[in-house]
C-alpha cells in the first residue's frame, strides 16, 4: 500500500531515500516524503502528488544528514495533503507507517488530554506521539518504541527515526510487510526487498510481531513475546535491472513484453521438458488427489483462479469453487473433507485473500500459495507454495503477474489430473507440451500490436466497452474489461457470451464497442451466434482470434485482432496478450498514467 524505506547510512540519506521511493512509488502515489538527520535534528520535506514534487522541495530546499526515512503513501486517513504526508514527526521522533492503527482516535485522545498537539488527520501521527510520550518519560529509544507499538491495534509497518541517535533506526511489523537490508556498514529498512534493491542484495524479512533495532553494525530481532529471535537473510534476486524500464516507455509494456520469458520461467519450473511430465515441489501435505478445492485471489489474481477452475474440472474432474477473498473471508464457508485451498496473489501481502487463507488453516484446510513475491507473508504463511517466477511487477495493473499465475495453476491442473487417475501419460505429454510451447506463441501474441494500436486509436472514444468470451475465455475477458477501465477510465464490462441476451443486450448500440475473445475452439461457433446477435444491433465488434476464426469472422467484425492458433488449453494464456495490449495502448492514447493510475495503489494490504 504505502512505500517504507530507511537509511543508516555513509553517504547523503536525501538523494539515496528518493532513490528508493522511486521503486516504491507503485506502492502509493497519493504523496512523499522525507526526514532526516541533520546535526542530530530531524529536519523533514514533504509534498502532495507525485514523486516529482518531492524532488522539486528538496531541489530548493536540501536536506544533509546520512541517517533517514522516507515514504511514499496511498491515503486511508485524510486526504493527501502535506500535513497527512508522511515522515510524521515531534521535535524528538519521525515515523512512517504502512496500514492502519485502529485504535488511533482513542490513542489521540489520551495523547491530546497530556498537551500532544497533532498536525494532521491520519491515523499514522499517533504513533510518533505515542514514542515521544515515552521517551519524556526517560525511556531509551528501544523501551520507547516497544512500548508504544505493543499498544497499536490494526496493521502495520513502521520505521522510526530518533533526534539524537545517528545510530539507532527502528523497525516494527504487524500486518504489513517489513524487510531489513543489510550493507557494509551500512543498515536499511524496507516496506519490501524492492525498496532496499538500490544498495544491498542481503535481505532479511521481518515476521509477524516482529521489532527490529537496527545500528550500523547490524540488527536485533524482538519477536511478538520480546525474546531475541533469528531470522534468515536471504540474497534478494530480484536486482536493480529488473525494476528499469529500459527502452520501453512505461513499467506495464515492459511487463508485457517479458511474457515470454516470465512464463517460460514458470512453465519450466513445474515440467520436465524431457520426459513431457509435470514435477511439483514438495507440497508439505497437500494432497493432490483430492476431490474437491477452493481458489481465492483479488482482482486479476482471482480472474486468474476463474480459469484455473475450468483446467481443474476438465481436466482433474473435481469440483471447484472460486471466490473473490473479501466475499469469501465473511462467508465463512465449510469444506469438504478432501480438500485443499489456492491463494493467489502477486504480492503475497494482499490483506483479504490472507485473512481468508488464515480462515482457512484455522479451519483444518491445507492451504497451496500460487505467489509472485518470495518471503511475503501468504508465501510464509501458507503450508505449500508454487512460486510464479514473473520477477517485481512495477506496473499497478498486472500483467506478467497473471500469466505466471495462469502458467503455474496450468501445471497444478495437471499434477492433480494424474493424482487422481483422471489423466492418461499420453495426454499429459500433450498438455505439457502445449504449455511449453506457450512463450513462443506469446511471442507470436506481440506482433499484434501496430494492428491493436490502430483499434486503440477508435477505442480510446468509447464510453462503455463489453467484452464477451466463453468457457475459460469468460475470466479472460472479465481481465480484459479491468484491465480496460483500471488503466484507461473507460467504463468496460466483461460478460459471458452466452448471457448476454438475459440483460446486458440492452446496452448494445453503435457507440459500444464489443471486444470478443474468440480462438476458433469446441464453443467457437456458440459465440459465433452471440456475435451475430450483438452485430445485427449495430455494435462494433473487435475480435480476438486465430486465423479459422477470423475467416469466420470476417463479415461481422469491424476489427480482427490475429493471435496464433494454438492448444485450446493454453489458449487463456495467449488470448492474455492481445487483451493486454489493447487495454494499454488504449489507455496511452488517452494519455493517461499507464503505471500509476488514479486512486490505486499496487500491493492492497488493507481491507
Ligand atoms: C489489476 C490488479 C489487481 C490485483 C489485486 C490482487 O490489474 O493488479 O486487481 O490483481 O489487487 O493483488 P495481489 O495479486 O497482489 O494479491
Amino acid at each position: 500500500m504505502c512505500g517504507i524505506i530507511g537509511i543508516l547510512g555513509s553517504a547523503p540519506a536525501a538523494p539515496r531515500l528518493v532513490e528508493a521511493l522511486k521503486r516504491l512509488e507503485y506502492r502509493g502515489y497519493d504523496s512523499a516524503g522525507v526526514a532526516t538527520l541533520e546535526g542530530g535534528v530531524i529536519k523533514r520535506r514533504r509534498a502532495p502528488g507525485k514523486l516529482a514534487n518531492l524532488e522539486r522541495e528538496l531541489a530548493a530546499a536540501p536536506l544533509a544528514g546520512v541517517t533517514g526515512i522516507g515514504h511514499t503513501r496511498w491515503a486511508t486517513h485524510g486526504a493527501p495533503t502535506t500535513a497527512n504526508a508522511h515522515p510524521h514527526a515531534t521535535d524528538r521522533v519521525a515515523i512512517v507507517h504502512n496500514g492502519i492503527i485502529e485504535n488511533f482516535r482513542a490513542l489521540r485522545e489520551e495523547l491530546i488530554a497530556k498537551g500532544h498537539k497533532f498536525e494532521s488527520e491520519t491515523d499514522s501521527e499517533v504513533i510518533a506521539h505515542l514514542i515521544t510520550a515515552g521517551l519524556d518519560k526517560g525511556e531509551k529509544p528501544e523501551a520507547a518504541a516497544i512500548g508504544a507499538v505493543r499498544r497499536l491495534e490494526g496493521a502495520f509497518g513502521i520505521a522510526v527515526l530518533f533526534a539524537g541517535e545517528e545510530d539507532v533506526l527502528i523497525g516494527a511489523r504487524k500486518g504489513s510487510p517489513l524487510a531489513v537490508g543489510f550493507g557494509d556498514g551500512e543498515m536499511f529498512l524496507g516496506s519490501d526487498a524492492i525498496a532496499v534493491s538500490p544498495f544491498t542484495t542481503r535481505v532479511m524479512f521481518l515476521e509477524e510481531g516482529d521489532i527490529a533495532i537496527l545500528s550500523r553494525a547490524g540488527a536485533k530481532v524482538l519477536d511478538a513475546d520480546g525474546a531475541v529471535a533469528q531470522r534468515q537473510i536471504h540474497i534478494f534476486s530480484g536486482g536493480v535491472a529488473s525494476v528499469e524500464k529500459g527502452n520501453h516507455r512505461h513499467f506495464m509494456q515492459k511487463e508485457i513484453y517479458e511474457q515470454p520469458e516470465t512464463t517460460g520461467r514458470t512453465i519450466t519450473r513445474y515440467v520436465n521438458a524431457y520426459d513431457e511430465r509435470v514435477e511439483m515441489p514438495d507440497l508439505d501435505g497437500v494432497d493432490l488427489a483430492a476431490d474437491n478445492a477452493i481458489i481465492i485471489g483479488c482482482g486479476t489474481a482471482h480472474y486468474a483462479g476463474r480459469v484455473a477452475e475450468y483446467w481443474l474440472e476438465q481436466i482433474a474432474g473435481i469440483t471447484v469453487e472460486t471466490d473473490i477473498a473479501s466475499e469469501f473471508r465473511y462467508r465463512k464457508p465449510a469444506f469438504g473433507k478432501k480438500s485443499f485451498g489456492v491463494f493467489v496473489s502477486q504480492s503475497g501481502e494482499t490483506a483479504d485473500t490472507l485473512a481468508a487463507l488464515r480462515y482457512c488453516k484455522e479451519n483444518a484446510l491445507k492451504t497451496l500459495a500460487v505467489v509472485n513475491v518470495p518471503e511475503s507473508t501468504i508465501w510464509r504463511e501458507a503450508d505449500a507454495r508454487l512460486p510464479t517466477l514473473a520477477g517485481p511487477e512495477i506496473g499497478v495493473a498486472s500483467t506478467k503477474a497473471f500469466t505466471a499465475q495462469l502458467s503455474a495453476l496450468a501445471a497444478l491442473a495437471i499434477a492433480v489430473g494424474r493424482a487422481r487417475g483422471a489423466l492418461s501419460s499420453q495426454e499429459e505429454g500433450r498438455l505439457v507440451h502445449a504449455l511449453m510451447e506457450t512463450p513462443r506463441l506469446i511471442t507470436d501474441a506481440l506482433t499484434a500490436e501496430p494492428q491493436i494500436e490502430a483499434i486503440a486509436h477508435e477505442l480510446a472514444h468509447a464510453r462503455d466497452v463489453l467484452y464477451l468470451g466463453r468457457g475459460v475465455h469468460y475470466p479472460i475477458a472479465l481481465e480484459g474489461a479491468l484491465k480496460l477501465k483500471e488503466i484507461s477510465y473507460i467504463h468496460a464490462e466483461g460478460y459471458a457470451a452466452g448471457e448476454l441476451k438475459h440483460g446486458p443486450i440492452a446496452l448494445i448500440d453503435e457507440d459500444t464497442p464489443g471486444v470478443v475473445v474468440a480462438p476458433h475452439d469446441a464453443l467457437f461457433e456458440k459465440t459465433l451466434s452471440n456475435m451475430q446477435e450483438v452485430a445485427a444491433r449495430g455494435a462494433k465488434l473487435i475480435v480476438i482470434t486465430d486465423p479459422a476464426g477470423a475467416a469466420a469472422v470476417k463479415d461481422i467484425a469491424k476489427h480482427i485482432i490475429l493471435a496464433p492458433a494454438c492448444d485450446a488449453f493454453v489458449a487463456p494464456l495467449v488470448y492474455s496478450v492481445p487483451i493486454q495490449l489493447l487495454a494499454y495502448l488504449t489507455a496511452v492514447q488517452k494519455g493517461t498514467d499507464v503505471d500509476q493510475p488514479r486512486n490505486l495503489a499496487k500491493s492492497v494490504t488493507v481491507e
